[in-house]
């Protein structure tokens, strides 16, 4: 079965009696272990599509399907279910908050999980291990780099066992190095852990990374064409 299926989705925002068309009847279909990347210029609506894949935004018209589930006819409950279990999100900014240590910042989505996660603990440490800080538990963001910081963010994605993680320009303010080493490490997780993996990224180079390249444009979506190579 599709992953994901979008289908016909658009977004018109208003303000005051102005529309504007943010995304415009974007289709598409996503298999499980997919992992795609989405390119365009400021405000082709990147960000308003990955938030109402997210569960987050309600679209003007048209569908999500999540294993052919209609998202937004979920009822609230389903609904932070999803958005808490189902997705796990990178944002733009690593936004880890600066009054809490690491250990606490990875154990902030499980207080929403509505399927409990066992042994928080060994499951923080676990992901901690694999985003290369298992020594920086009890550090807070501002004793960390930038790099390290997003990995944080990376390995708190993770926390509650998510099909699909959703990264809006997640490298966007790393130097090329560490960027390029954030990108394999979400590559790693594509391919091990197989999460559905979705990134818009302003860096065309590391969007060949992705086995599937999508460009926005005025809230229209498109295929570029691959060169073939995959993950
Ligand atoms: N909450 C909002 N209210 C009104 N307009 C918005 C809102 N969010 C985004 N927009 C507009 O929608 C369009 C798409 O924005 P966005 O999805 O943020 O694009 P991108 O992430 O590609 O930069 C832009 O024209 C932006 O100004
Ligand atoms: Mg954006």
């Amino acid at each position: 079965m599709t992953h994901l299926e979008i289908k016909e989705l658009s977004k018109v925002y208003f303000i005051e009696d102005k529309g504007i068309k943010a995304v415009d009847r974007v289709s598409l279909r996503i298999d499980k272990g997919d992992f795609i990347s989405i390119i365009g210029h400021s405000g082709s609506g990147k960000t308003t599509l990955l938030s109402i894949i997210g569960g987050i935004l309600r679209p003007s018209s048209g569908n999500i399907l999540f294993n052919g589930d209609d998202v937004y006819r979920f009822d609230e409950n389903r609904l932070s279910e999803y958005r808490a279990d189902r997705i796990g999100y990178i944002f733009q900014f690593a936004s880890l908050l600066p009054v809490l240590t690491v250990r606490e910042n990875l154990l902030l989505p499980t207080i929403f999980s509505t399927n409990g996660v066992h042994n928080k603990e060994k499951v923080l440490d676990e992901y901690l291990g694999m985003v290369g800080l298992g020594d920086k538990k009890n550090a807070y963001p501002s004793q960390l780099s930038g790099g390290q910081q997003r990995r944080v963010a990376i390995a708190r994605a993770l926390m509650n066992d998510p099909e699909i993680i959703l990264g809006d320009e997640p490298t966007g303010d790393l130097d090329e190095e560490t960027e390029q080493d954030i990108m394999d490490l979400l590559k790693k997780i594509n391919l091990e852990r197989n999460i559905t993996l979705i990134l818009v990224t302003h860096d065309t180079g590391l969007a060949k990374d992705a086995a599937r390249r999508l460009r926005m444009d005025h809230g229209k979506m498109e295929e570029i064409r691959g060169n073939g190579r995959n993950k």
